[in-house]
């Protein structure tokens, strides 16, 4: 893979560079909530600029449908890299298109070390689409814009998209910053990882972890359940869960699962307590929610699990103080609601304090570190992506980075 630092060696100055970020950033309304894939990517864009380059930064941003939907512009997340950057925001131009007259214009217009943001490559069917060749003639159409590729979007390189797997094979190619540190820190989670190896996992569905949980029952020393998820365990487990979220279907796979964990050794450790409620809380006016502290198994039928509960807390807190390496992926409860943020943060918080290397693995993770206040820099890792990571650990190939890797 051929790295950054290789391709400015070479020059490029007054070469225009495509750089395939990751803008998916949470708003509310036209308000960044948390820009941390925005700052995640400055390192690429500013060294690109700064040896004169005409960068042109692409990205996805929520999932329209393939065509032009203002609510998902990503013209909040121009702005904001203009800010960034240290110039007046208007210093970043922005393609009102993806590759029709608008986005041609604003390249041609960049002057060396000039920044432009096209608009959302999702507004053009081409990006996603499952058909080789439909993708191809949007990847075509992008690359007309530029000279060369720079991958840099680490949370979409899970995506077989055409501006993360196509376009590179058709532009001389090189991985950003971002994507080298974060195959770099994966790289410890799978080769060589420093034990105990400890895994806190949450999150709402339990399908989307089943791939992930399968691949560490051979490899973690133990994993903490948490979030949603959680109740499909318990379900497994004979408790009765109330209205809590379950995957029914699933118990079979769960069921499977505690079964050769233990049989490998592996501590699965589920939630011994919970805060539940009749109601599901307000997230807009986060007025305060009526909940009661339960045992795991003692669930009331009308009633919903819906954070970790103290004994819990405690008890994972105590299985990461001695660990290494630690991965944690996915919030322990309804962390966007003050009064079930607090399994989370204290997850957080037992990260912070351990010794281990620690990674906090991309999206709503990475997201409720920053919202509920920590210092981003009290954690070994905080990933930009979550489903890519994820499938990083599970063992796949990841369209992204094969594309860069000839
Ligand atoms: C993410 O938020 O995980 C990435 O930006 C990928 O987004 P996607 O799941 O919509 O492809």
């Amino acid at each position: 893979m051929k790295t950054i630092d290789e391709l400015l060696a070479e020059g490029v100055a007054g070469k225009r560079v495509f750089v395939r970020a990751d803008l998916n950033v949470p708003l509310d309304g036209t308000t960044i909530t948390d820009d941390g894939r925005i700052r995640a990517v400055l390192p690429t864009v500013k060294a690109l600029a700064d040896a004169g380059a005409r960068v042109i930064v692409a990205s996805h941003l929520g999932r329209p449908k393939g065509a032009p939907d203002p609510a998902f512009s990503l013209a909040p997340a121009a702005a904001r890299l203009g800010e960034l950057l240290e110039g007046p925001s208007g210093e970043v131009a922005f393609a009102t298109d993806t590759v029709g007259d608008s986005a041609r214009a604003t390249v041609d217009g960049l002057a060396d070390g000039g920044v432009a943001v096209l608009e959302n490559l999702r507004f053009n069917a081409g990006e996603t689409a499952k058909d080789d060749a439909e993708r191809g003639a949007f990847a075509d159409q992008l690359a007309a814009l530029a000279d060369v590729y720079v991958g840099d979007g680490f949370g979409a390189v899970h995506r077989k998209h055409a501006s993360v797997y196509d376009l590179p094979a058709r532009l001389p190619h090189a991985a950003g910053y971002l994507i080298t540190t974060e195959v770099g820190v994966l790289k410890k989670l799978t080769e060589d990882v420093k034990r105990p190896y400890v895994v806190v996992l949450g999150g709402a569905k339990v399908s989307d972890k089943l791939a992930v949980i399968d691949e560490l029952l051979g490899k973690a020393d133990r994993l903490l359940i948490g979030g949603g998820m959680a109740y499909t365990f318990l379900k497994a487990k004979g408790y009765e869960v109330g209205i809590s979220l379950l995957q029914e279907d699933q118990i079979p796979v769960v069921t499977e699962y505690m079964e050769r964990a233990e049989k490998n050794g592996v501590e699965l450790v589920l939630p011994v307590d919970v805060l539940a409620s009749t109601d599901f809380p307000d997230l807009k006016t986060k007025a305060p929610a009526e909940y009661i502290t339960v045992d795991a198994d003692k669930i009331p039928s009308d009633q919903e699990g819906l954070d970790i509960g103290p004994k819990t807390r405690e008890l994972y807190a105590s299985k990461v103080a001695d660990a290494e390496t630690v991965f944690w992926n996915g919030p322990l409860g309804v962390f966007e609601h003050p009064d079930y943020a607090g399994g989370t943060r204290e997850i957080a918080q037992a990260l912070v304090e351990s010794k281990a290397f620690t990674v906090v693995g991309g999206g709503d993770s990475a997201a409720a570190v920053r919202t509920l206040g920590f210092d981003e820099n009290a954690f070994g890792h905080i990933s930009t992506g979550g489903g890519a990571s994820l499938e990083y650990l599970e063992g796949k190939t990841l369209p992204g980075l094969a594309a860069l890797e000839d």
